[in-house]
């Protein structure tokens, strides 16, 4: 049995037929379309999303779902038809949001180290905000929207040195990591902009990392957005809303975790100090339960210490976060053989031996052949894909409402080789 002790819906389910993703077999799946691929599941990002969007009922707040996590056109498609806008980390994902019909006022663009180009396409396309990041940033941001003639509507991000307790791979949110301006200094940056034409400080924006799965790190977080916003206030500059970023984490191991209501609960008796609607960046919490990514034993190895080894047709190019950051996925079998079960080792077929999903891992007997599902990978499975190795991306297939369609085909050679003389 696959469970979460936090109440949230769990698309992939084992039955007597293999293991179903919501009502429809995978295995029936991966027969069509082959092996690695990722696998979602609609419903579970609609839940997903609703509950956020639930939790904060009852305060003024928008969802921009932050397409870093998962920025395939169907699944942005879905979630702009349940009413999220978007967060774009780069000028690529702006483009992407539009294409998946966002509208620019709908676009937070956020994130270290935007070039020149991508900041005048997003004052020229009238992006929602632009969250910068540094005053040189902001100068930049100035100028440009100078010489277009146009007034640029920026957020100041702010470091508050808040430890999100997750993994520091992911936390963003201290003075030793590279991202926003500390908080002392972001009321001299507003106060130095006071009379630039081409500004309108709509915000103030702060995101403190990933993965977090307590809440008081995202409660100090929102309680230092709105002090600085009533500081701001209090210095005359009208705000339109804070922006407190994304960062709710998920179970990945099934035990349980802080909820979208838990979280509202922390963060909005702060907010309210200020009043201002919030924005919310979530990502993760989103598409992460939403994805599995199925994969096939190519190989089994047995020492003679007793170690074994299942090397699946998946590896770190497929789903990076295990090698990234020794992150636990768990790992079941689509179609569990009978028998007794032992350890074993999943690993990739990369060329690394940091190219491991799962260590010691009690399974079923395996056998080449046997297809494995990795849960949890909606969230910086995909997107995190390379062609390491000149692997092809995998396929990508949406299951909705007992149907299937896959909404990215397979990568092929001659879509690499196009690229290259
Ligand atoms: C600025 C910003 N907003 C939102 C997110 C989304 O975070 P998560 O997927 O943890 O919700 C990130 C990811 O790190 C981010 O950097």
């Amino acid at each position: 049995m696959i469970t979460c002790e936090t109440p949230v819906y769990l698309p992939f389910s084992p039955s007597p037929a293999g293991l179903l993703c919501d009502r429809v077999s995978v295995q029936s799946i991966v027969e069509r379309v082959g092996t690695p691929a990722y696998l979602y599941s609609a419903r579970a990002i609609r839940e997903a999303y609703v509950d956020i969007d639930s939790a904060f009922a009852d305060y003024p707040h928008a969802i921009h779902y932050a397409l870093k996590a998962n920025s395939t056109l169907a699944l942005l498609r879905l979630l702009r038809g349940l009413g999220s806008r978007a967060d774009a980390n780069s000028g690529g994902e702006i483009a992407v949001a539009l294409r998946a019909g966002f509208a620019p006022g709908d676009i937070v663009f956020t994130g270290v180290g935007k070039t020149v180009d991508e900041l005048r396409d997003a004052i020229a396309r009238g992006v929602g905000t632009i969250n910068v990041e540094s005053s040189g940033e902001l100068d930049r941001v100035a100028v440009l929207a100078r010489e277009a003639g146009r007034v640029a509507r920026v957020a100041v991000r702010v470091n508050p040195d808040i430890d999100a307790l997750s993994h520091p791979g992911i936390s963003t949110g201290l003075k030793t990591n590279k991202f926003g301006v500390p908080l002392q200094e972001a009321r001299q940056l507003y106060a130095r902009h006071r009379g630039t034409d081409s500004l309108r400080f709509v915000g103030v924006h702060i995101h403190i990392g990933s993965q977090i799965t307590s809440a008081e790190p995202l409660a100090q977080a929102a309680r230092s957005l709105a002090s600085l916003a009533i500081e701001l206030r209090d210095d005359g500059v009208t705000l339109e809303h804070v922006d407190l970023g994304g960062g709710l984490g998920i179970s990945y191991e099934g035990r349980r975790t802080m909820t979208p209501t838990e979280y509202a609960a922390a963060v909005v008796p702060e907010l309210r100090r200020i009043g201002l609607p919030v924005v919310l960046e979530p990502g993760r919490a989103i598409t992460g339960h939403a994805g599995a990514l199925v994969s096939r034993v190519v190989d089994v190895k047995r020492y003679p210490d007793g170690r074994q080894f299942a090397v699946l047709d998946a590896g770190m190019t497929e789903l990076m976060r295990p090698a990234l950051y020794g992150s636990f996925h768990r790992i079941v079998p689509v179609e569990p053989r009978g028998g007794v079960g032992s350890h074993w080792d999943l690993v990739g077929p990369i060329c690394e031996s940091s190219d491991i999903f799962g260590r010691d891992r009690v399974l079923p007997p395996v056998e080449v052949g046997d297809v494995m599902a990795v849960l949890d990978t909606g969230a910086y499975g995909a997107v995190m894909a390379s062609n390491y190795n000149r692997r092809l991306l995998a396929p990508e297939v949406l299951v909705d409402d007992g149907q299937w369609t896959v909404i990215r085909r397979r990568q092929t050679l001659d879509d690499i080789l196009a690229l290259e003389s």
